[in-house]
């Protein structure tokens, strides 16, 4: 077993690099259901950005923008938009974390490094993943505070209620063409990592275009990344319109869990939240393939849901637009009802509503 050098407790938080931190907390406020309970900017002392920490059910998120032209926040966002910086995880021991990665060839980001405050101390570290993301290892069994030293909790006038999400389910990487591989090994060698499922361009392509993913998991299972590389097909791809805009590799998507996706995407549609669309024939013969699901297929249909099963379960799930200007981060929202799988079922129709927006675009 070489999985026991980086064992993980789970996603600690995933912070973006925005443009707007202010007006981005606001969206993710209003229109997703999250709490703001954390700040750092001038006010607390930080004098070159602002940064915002959000929360719904186990969900972190950070918001994190530059003050100033020139700083390595200003030059990604210049280069990449806006988009996620860092996955974080949590782990026992950071600084551990760090040292047996960088053994098995990490690239390092940032030194194992204590940071402390009033509520006690966290170890962070960070390593290099795929582009310019990075994955910092957050211990923090010996803090009480709201986020990290440096921060302010914050009490809003108001407090968004919850619409349902409650935890990231898996984090999915675009990487150049002819570099999945290089990515899987990252993961399995250097972070100890296991390939759960490989899905060639038969399992994903359409009249125009094609992808190849493999999904890698961490020990215990609660960390999935699938990776994305861009295949051969007669027009441009998704990831390759990605990888254009994002200027290289990066975090495609985010899904996040719900037990409740009914209500959870009712309220984000009600919200103005835009999903990418199926068409209604979709749902003529999607129970043929799924059997039997415990939602009214009506509602699934007037949210435009998708339904997939497998040997353990049926899921359901939905893609929501790009999230920002450039065709880049996106969100999905599933409710697992047993199945461990990514919605195979669905990828055709799902791409084919892709490139209807590619085609808008101007892209395809
Ligand atoms: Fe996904």
């Amino acid at each position: 077993m070489n999985q026991d050098f980086l064992p993980i407790l789970g996603t600690d938080h995933i912070e973006f690099y925005v443009g707007n931190a202010k007006q981005t907390a606001l969206f993710y406020q209003h229109c997703m259901g999250f709490e703001l309970v954390a700040y750092a900017g001038p006010e607390t002392g930080v004098r070159d950005r602002a940064s915002y920490v959000l929360t719904q059910g186990k969900i972190r998120f950070v918001l994190t923008t530059s003050l100033q032209p020139n700083t390595p926040i200003a030059q990604h966002v210049a280069k990449h938009g806006d988009g996620v910086k860092v996955l974080a995880l949590w782990v026992e021991d950071a600084d551990k974390s760090f040292r047996e990665t960088v053994a098995r060839g990490a690239a390092p980001a940032s030194a194992p490094e204590t940071l402390k405050d009033n509520f006690g101390e966290v170890v962070v570290s960070s390593i290099h993943t795929y582009g310019d993301t990075w994955h910092t290892f957050v211990e923090r069994k010996n803090y009480t505070g709201a986020f990290l030293p440096g921060y302010q909790p914050v009490k809003t006038s108001w407090k968004p209620e919850s619409i349902g999400l409650k935890y990231v389910d898996h984090c999915v990487g675009n990487v150049e063409l002819g570099k999945m591989n290089h990515w899987v090994e990252f993961y399995e060698k250097v972070m100890g990592f296991n390939l759960l499922i490989t899905f060639d361009d038969k399992d994903i392509s359409t009249e125009y275009s094609a992808l190849m993913s493999k999904v890698v998991s961490n020990g215990n299972g609660y960390i999935k990344f699938p990776i994305n590389e861009p295949a051969a097909g007669k027009k441009k791809s998704q990831i390759e319109e990605y990888l254009d805009f994002y200027k290289g590799a990066g975090v495609q998507h985010i899904a996040i869990a719900t037990d409740d996706i009914i209500h959870t995407v009712s309220e984000l549609r009600r919200r103005g939240v835009e999903f990418l669309r199926v068409p209604d024939v979709y749902y003529d013969d999607v129970l043929d393939r799924v059997g039997h699901i415990n939602e009214d297929i009506q509602a699934l249909k007037k949210l435009n849901i998708l339904i997939d099963r497998d040997e353990e379960g049926y899921l359901l799930q939905i893609f929501t637009k790009p999230i920002q200007d450039r065709p880049t981060l996106f969100f999905e929202i599933i409710e697992r009802n047993g199945a461990r799988s990514f919605g195979k079922g669905n990828f055709k129709a799902l791409f084919e509503a892709i490139e209807l927006e590619q085609g808008l675009r101007g892209n395809l």
